[in-house]
């Protein structure tokens, strides 16, 4: 019973690759009060094709703020406490819809999907010295990013093409969807985004913090249907409907640099490492872009308000980690469900000489092969799923230290703990074996709603809210996990691993 709760709360909309949660924090000691959390659906329509659907993305939002609202009911707290929603969100995937109807006019492209291939080579030549690389956006030119999914949509989708033509589109990532929606949708929604999700869609200069009009006529998209690009922490616009009507949303931040502010990695030379649908490092630059020599992409991180500079970091970006166990539990069936991953790969503790590469996207950092596709090697007789599960495991780790590396060498400053979050994380052994194969410290706070977390801060901090004070010296308790095994051997393994890698980049040769 908590009928003297008074204090100022906060709520986080979380809305990821695999699933959309909410969660609602004390604005005072950073606690989860409250949060509810629902699946949702992937389609593969074609061989390297991923699209999730726009409205049941929505659903899933409003579900789970009336379950949250219920909940807080239930406990006696008033949701009239909850003081601001922040959103933050899965990168990248690509959305149109039309304004006057409000409806989506396709599923949204989700940022692993691969259609875009043949789009991305035809873009590339279209460069001078057919470079990939583009400098003021900080990102290569490939299939990840938002602008090549929306070019993709306005060549083939013919109510695309024609809501462009007659100024009736809006494009958006996912925030820009629910941000809209949330405020009204056609009755005065909001269309706009932040920085840090602007940052991933190779329309934007990360210099200049504006929509970049050589870009744009260079992917010949029109400047009018891209959402107005704001700071991640001031006020966009009002909750319009639900429990909630009438609270501002005043956060947005993409995924993974929400986990870098609930890390609170907000100084020069901080870094986290995420355990998602994919596994993303970003190590924070300050207010300076850095440029990678190894593969590692530039991004805005976070403008934490309008006045407030924007800070930057270098990413390694990993297209497939928790991905590989849903892959491992949904079409092969050789788990019932994800935590069982763990159990099975205990018990043998070796994947007994088995090399699992699940480059199911291409290979992201720090390869950049769209044309990889997953192999697994190795296999005799005596392998068995146990074996399997543990390749999948280690291959994470593998991944992970193949971008720890890259941002080592290009930060000239190695990284002597790694710190970690995201849903894998409880997974024990993946720590463990994480550590070994770091041959670091890997440090995981025990509170590991990070990326919910640093949406609440952006949000309950921002002008006109004012009930959270981030205090960059706070301090988070944590777990560690220590290296227990020999360099030597951990060394020979990754020998191994990258002589895998290779396989997957030239399978068919
Ligand atoms: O860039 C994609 C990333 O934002 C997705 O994150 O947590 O869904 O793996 P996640």
């Amino acid at each position: 019973c908590h009928t003297n709760f008074s204090v100022p709360l906060v709520g986080a909309i979380d809305q990821g690759t695999s699933s959309t949660r909410f969660l609602v924090f004390n604005a005072q000691t950073s606690e989860v009060v409250c949060q509810y959390q629902v699946e949702i659906r992937q389609s593969f329509p074609k061989e390297g094709w991923v699209e999730e659907d726009p409205q049941e993305i929505l659903q899933s939002v409003c579900e789970c703020v009336e379950k949250v609202c219920e909940m807080l009911t239930h406990m006696n707290i008033s949701t009239d406490l909850i003081k601001a929603i922040g959103v933050t969100n899965q990168r990248e995937t690509t959305l149109v819809w039309d304004k006057e109807t409000g409806l989506p006019l396709y599923n949204a492209i989700v940022w692993m999907d691969l259609r875009t291939q043949s789009t991305v080579d035809r873009l590339i030549s279209k460069t001078p010295g057919g470079n990939k690389n583009h400098l003021k956006t900080g990102l290569p030119i490939s299939t990840y990013f938002s602008a090549v999914k929306l070019r993709w949509l306005m060549d083939h989708i013919e109510e695309v093409a024609h809501a462009v033509d007659t100024h009736t589109a809006m494009f958006g990532t996912v925030d820009s969807w629910l941000v809209w929606c949330l405020t009204g949708g056609v009755d005065g929604g909001i269309h706009c985004t932040d920085v840090s999700n602007a940052s991933r869609t190779l329309l934007f200069n990360i210099n200049t913090l504006q929509w970049d009009l050589e870009l744009c006529s260079f992917f010949e998209i029109p400047v009018e249907i891209l959402p107005e690009v704001k700071s991640s922490s001031e006020i966009y616009g009002y909750l319009a409907s639900g429990s909630l009507t009438g609270t501002p949303i005043s956060g947005c931040l993409g995924d993974q640099s929400a986990a870098l502010v609930g890390q609170m990695c907000l100084k020069d030379g901080q870094a986290k490492n995420t355990y998602g649908t994919g596994c993303f490092l970003l190590r924070n630059t300050g207010t300076k872009p850095v440029m990678s020599d190894h593969g590692l992409l530039t991004t805005v991180a976070y403008k934490l308000g309008p006045d407030r500079p924007a800070c930057y970091a270098l990413e390694g970006s990993v297209a497939i980690a928790g991905a590989v166990v849903r892959w491992l539990k949904d079409n092969m069936g050789i788990i019932q469900s994800s935590a069982e991953i763990e159990k099975l790969a205990a018990s043998v503790g070796t994947s007994y000489g088995c090399y699992f590469v699940p480059a199911f996207s291409g290979l992201y950092a720090p390869y950049w092969e769209p044309n990889a596709r997953g192999i697994i090697c190795g296999l005799t007789q005596f392998t068995t799923r146990n074996h399997l599960a543990f390749a999948a495991l280690e291959a994470v780790c593998f991944q992970t230290k193949e971008i720890l590396d890259a941002m080592n060498q290009d930060s000239g400053v190695p990284l002597t703990q790694l710190q970690v979050d995201g849903g894998m994380t409880c997974n024990q052994l993946l720590m463990q074996l994480q550590a070994d194969i770091l041959c670091i410290p890997v440090v995981k706070p025990t509170m590991s709603e990070t990326t919910a977390l640093g949406a609440a801060m952006a949000a309950g901090s921002a002008d006109g809210v004012s009930v959270w004070n981030i205090n960059t010296e706070h301090s988070v308790t944590t777990e560690r996990y220590q290296p227990q095994i020999n360099p030597n051997e951990t060394e020979f393994r990754y020998a191994r691993w990258k002589k895998a890698v290779q396989k997957a980049m030239n399978w068919e040769t």
